[in-house]
């Protein structure tokens, strides 16, 4: 029997899992915030990052994260250039699992392929980003900024049933928008997708509309996702300015915006395109707090799915 266990996408976990992880999300946040933020936890385990595609805070996140759960990592930064598919990414993958991996965290710019290397190891395979598929822990941590935010701000821990949020941008291609808007409806918040109408997915994953103004106001949460260049140059839509003018957060509606509602983003922002305001000017700006709580949502990944084992051998 396959006892391995993997956090491909949000598909691999139902609502009791994804609370569970929130939980310990909590415990590792608060481990996180001693004085000396390390755990023996998994010691002796191995992760392994194996990013084919360009990543900044993910990639250093998952390294942290590891590294204070008292793993050993190991990372393989790729270009995207230099990625060849099909034989020789799973001959990587069997060549460095060969030597004691107990966790691969990936990334890469096609879809499915963590699902792939699943099939080629024996070690447990985390979802870093695949294509404009999914980006679980990105969801979990956003997932656990909204709970904790909320909860400190308001006073109370409120759930998420009815929680509105409001993803703004480029959905079709965005893995984040895939991966928030299902696991926020596993939790029963209510999720509204805003952007042009091309950038909107083919199968509709939630309530979409390009009327960023009417819908401002019934939101608890403003989830900005990253315009990308090459959307622009392949006229999907009009032109960045149109967009900054009818997507963007400005001032004007960054004002309008209620004292409660956290704004969202998941790095890297193009500042002047999907936001034109300094968000460290606005109370609800939550961004650099996610970048903080992904090391937490990581640490609680990896040690749900590799520890509990018996790590210790006698000296
Ligand atoms: C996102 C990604 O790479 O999927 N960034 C991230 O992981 N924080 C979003 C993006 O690149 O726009």
């Amino acid at each position: 029997m396959d006892t391995r266990r993997h956090l491909r996408g949000i598909g691999d976990l139902d609502r009791a899992a994804l609370e569970r992880l929130l939980d310990l999300t909590d415990h590792m946040a608060e481990v996180g915030r001693r004085a000396n933020p390390k755990v023996p936890a998994l010691r002796g385990r191995t992760v392994c990052n194996l990013f084919f595609e360009d990543s900044t805070r993910t990639r250093m996140s998952f390294d942290t994260a590891a590294k204070r759960l008292s793993a050993d990592t190991m990372t393989l930064a790729v270009g995207s250039s230099s990625v060849n598919k099909g034989e020789s990414l799973r001959d990587t993958v069997e060549t460095l699992g060969a030597m004691g991996v107990d966790a691969f965290v990936v990334r890469h710019r096609s879809s499915g392929v963590p699902w792939r290397i699943a099939e080629w190891t024996e070690s447990s395979v985390i979802n870093a980003g695949d294509g404009w598929h999914q980006h679980p822990t990105q969801a979990l941590l956003d997932l656990y900024t909204i709970r904790s935010e909320r909860a400190r701000r308001l006073g109370e821990d409120a759930g998420f049933e009815g929680l509105r949020v409001g993803v703004i941008g480029d959905i079709r291609h965005s893995r984040v928008a895939r991966s928030l808007t299902e696991a926020l409806g596993l939790l029963g918040a209510v999720v509204v997708h805003i952007g042009p109408r091309t950038l909107m997915p083919p199968t509709p994953l939630a309530r979409s509309t390009d009327d960023l103004d009417g819908e401002l106001e019934d939101l608890d949460v403003v989830y900005l996702l990253r315009m990308q260049n090459e959307r622009m140059d392949a006229a999907l839509i009009p032109s960045g300015e149109e967009y900054t003018r009818r997507f963007a957060l400005d001032p004007q509606r960054a004002g309008r915006l209620g004292e409660h509602v956290l704004v969202m983003h998941p790095g890297p922002m193009n500042r002047g395109v999907e936001i034109t305001v300094d968000p460290t000017t606005l109370p609800g700006a939550v961004v650099t707090t996610q970048v903080t709580n992904g090391i937490a949502a990581r640490m609680a990944v990896l040690f749900d799915l590799l520890g509990g084992v018996e790590t210790e051998v006698s000296a």
